[in-house]
Formats: structure tokens, C-alpha cells, sequence
């Protein structure tokens, strides 16, 4: 009885081996489609495998080395993730604002995506390395920055003019902190900037944290009027401490921008996997090395 059902087994194998890999050969070859988008897609140029891709809910970012320009400002995000946020929530051509522009890597990721930019900048010096990056890189008559106080700047833009906004707002008294702070430290060694300004008008200069979410929210009305209704609105923010007490900066942000009219639409985690370790608080306490930041994904109301 075993040997019959060895024999059965042997005889299969070598079935198997020598038909197999002309069936697995010719499969690819015979039965190739190209991809297609769905006629339906009012949204993005994407496929909906390349959709779907996209909607799980944690990206790990591997961004490039920063160019020695961007490499000034002390918070940016990455082209790399930006560019995959614009692809999946505009088509090309599409219209994309970020108020808080800082050193332009919005407008870079949308001249890589055939897009048309628009930043807003209060810091002369960060407008001026926004335009001076861009015209390094590739000058791109489609990107504008407009430089001033956004909360000034917005009220001038019409009403439902752009398809999108990314940004990520700037940090409330984060890069105020002590040089102690070791990554201060670091880029302070290194002779790059720790703050954005000294600047009143900096939102990330105010007094008080509540201050500073009140005036956000101020923006963020704007945002969701020079947006067009029912489209998209992208911020990247990170939790923090200050003076030893932890803000869920996602969770208060996120408070401030439904109650400025959008709604909440999900949270991609953004890992940053390459980032160094610190000792914080050993031995005597648990202090959070925060290796992520959040794409919070709202919605404009109708
Ligand atoms: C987190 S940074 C944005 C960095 C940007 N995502 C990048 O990759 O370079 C926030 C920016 O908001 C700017 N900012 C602060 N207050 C502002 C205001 N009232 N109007 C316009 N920009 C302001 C800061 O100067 C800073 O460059």
C-alpha cells in the first residue's frame, strides 16, 4: 500500500516538473494586460490595484538625502511621500495649495507630477530657498509662492480654486526648546537653522497652545473655502513634548479642522524607520522616541 502510493507520488512530481514550468512560462507572455483606469475615476490617474495600494493605513517614508537648501529648514516633509499624495488625490493638471510651505517641497513634488502649486510663506528667507529650489531643480512656470502671513494671504485666493491641500503646519514652541535638546544640538553644530523665526506672526511662536489651535483654525475655514467641496485635505503632523508633558498634537489638530469644516477621513501612519535612537528618560522614565508622523486625511463638506 505505501509503495503504491510512493510510486503515485514519484510519478506526479515528475509530472509536475517537467509540465509545470511551460504552463508557469507561458501565463505572463499569453494573458498580459495593460493597466487600466477606471472610466468611473473622477478622483486620480491611478489603477485600482495602484488604489488600493495606497489606502493601507501605514507607508514607511525612505526619503531621499535632503539637498544642502532644504537641508536649512529645520521641519520638512518628503517629496517622495508628497508626490504619492498628490497622485492619489488629484489627476494631472490639478490644482494644489499648501499654506505652510516652508522650503517648497510641495511645489518640487508637484512640478514632479505635472501639478500647479501654490505656497504660502511668511519667512522671507524660507520663500526665498522655496524659489531658489525650485528654479535649482527645474524651473516650473506652474509653481507660485506667495510670501506673507497666510492668514492674510488666503482671504485674497478665490473661492473653490484648488483640487487639494497638503501641508504640514508648523510646530507650536517645539523648535523653541533648550539646545540641550540633542537633535538641536546637533544641527546646531552643524551651523543649520533650529527655528523657523523669531518672527510674531510665526504661528509656532504664540503663548499658548490653545492660541496657537484657535489661529490654525482660522486658517483651515480659509482652506476649506478655496477648496472645491467634497475634495481632499492632507496635514502631516507629529505628536510632541513640551516642558515634559506630551501633546497628541494628531488628536487636537484633528479637532480644530472638522470644527473648521471638513470631516475625518482616516489616519495613515507615516513610519521614518531611519531615524536616530536617543536614551530619553533611562533609567528613570519612559519618554517616547516618536519615529512616525500622521497624514490625517480630511474631507471638504459639501
Ligand atoms: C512645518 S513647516 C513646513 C515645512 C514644509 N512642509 C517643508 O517641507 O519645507 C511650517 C512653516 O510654516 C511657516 N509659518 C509659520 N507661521 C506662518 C504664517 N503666519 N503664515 C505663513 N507661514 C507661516 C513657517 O515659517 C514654516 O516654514
Amino acid at each position: 500500500m505505501l509503495q503504491t502510493l510512493l510510486v503515485i507520488l514519484v510519478t506526479n512530481i515528475h509530472y509536475w516538473r517537467v509540465n509545470a514550468p511551460a504552463v508557469a512560462l507561458e501565463m505572463p507572455i499569453t494573458k498580459k494586460t495593460e493597466p487600466i483606469i477606471d472610466q468611473k475615476n473622477s478622483l486620480n490617474d491611478l489603477t485600482n490595484t495602484q488604489w488600493m495600494i495606497e489606502t493601507k493605513s501605514v507607508w514607511f517614508s525612505k526619503p531621499p538625502q535632503r539637498d544642502k537648501l532644504k537641508a536649512q529648514h529645520p521641519a520638512t516633509f518628503a517629496e517622495t511621500d508628497i508626490v504619492r499624495l498628490i497622485e492619489f488625490f488629484t489627476k494631472r493638471g490639478g490644482k494644489v495649495l499648501d499654506p505652510f510651505v516652508g522650503s517648497g517641497s510641495t511645489l518640487i513634488a508637484c512640478s514632479q507630477c505635472s501639478r500647479i502649486g501654490t505656497g504660502v510663506e511668511l519667512i522671507q528667507r524660507w520663500a526665498d530657498t522655496a524659489r531658489n529650489r525650485l528654479e535649482h531643480k527645474k524651473p516650473d512656470p506652474l509653481q507660485t509662492v506667495l510670501e506673507g502671513d497666510v492668514r492674510k494671504v488666503l482671504p485674497t485666493l478665490s473661492d473653490s480654486s484648488f483640487d487639494f491641500v497638503v501641508t504640514s503646519p508648523p510646530y507650536w514652541m517645539i523648535l523653541r526648546k533648550d539646545n540641550d535638546h540633542k537633535v538641536k544640538a546637533e544641527r546646531k553644530a552643524k551651523g543649520l537653522e533650529t527655528r523657523y523665526s523669531d518672527e510674531k506672526n510665526d504661528l509656532g511662536n504664540l503663548g499658548s497652545y490653545e492660541e496657537f489651535l484657535k489661529e490654525l483654525k482660522s486658517v483651515f475655514i480659509q482652506c476649506s473655502r478655496v477648496l472645491k467641496k467634497k475634495k481632499y485635505m492632507c496635514v502631516v503632523v507629529s505628536d510632541f513634548r513640551h516642558k515634559s508633558k506630551f501633546y497628541a498634537y494628531h488628536a487636537d489638530i484633528s479637532q480644530v479642522i472638522e470644527a473648521a469644516g471638513f470631516t475625518l477621513e482616516g489616519i495613515t501612519i507615516l513610519a521614518q524607520d531611519s531615524k536616530a535612537l536617543y536614551p530619553y528618560g533611562i533609567p528613570y522614565a519612559f519618554v517616547s522616541n516618536i519615529h512616525h508622523q500622521y497624514i490625517l486625511i480630511f474631507r471638504n463638506k459639501a
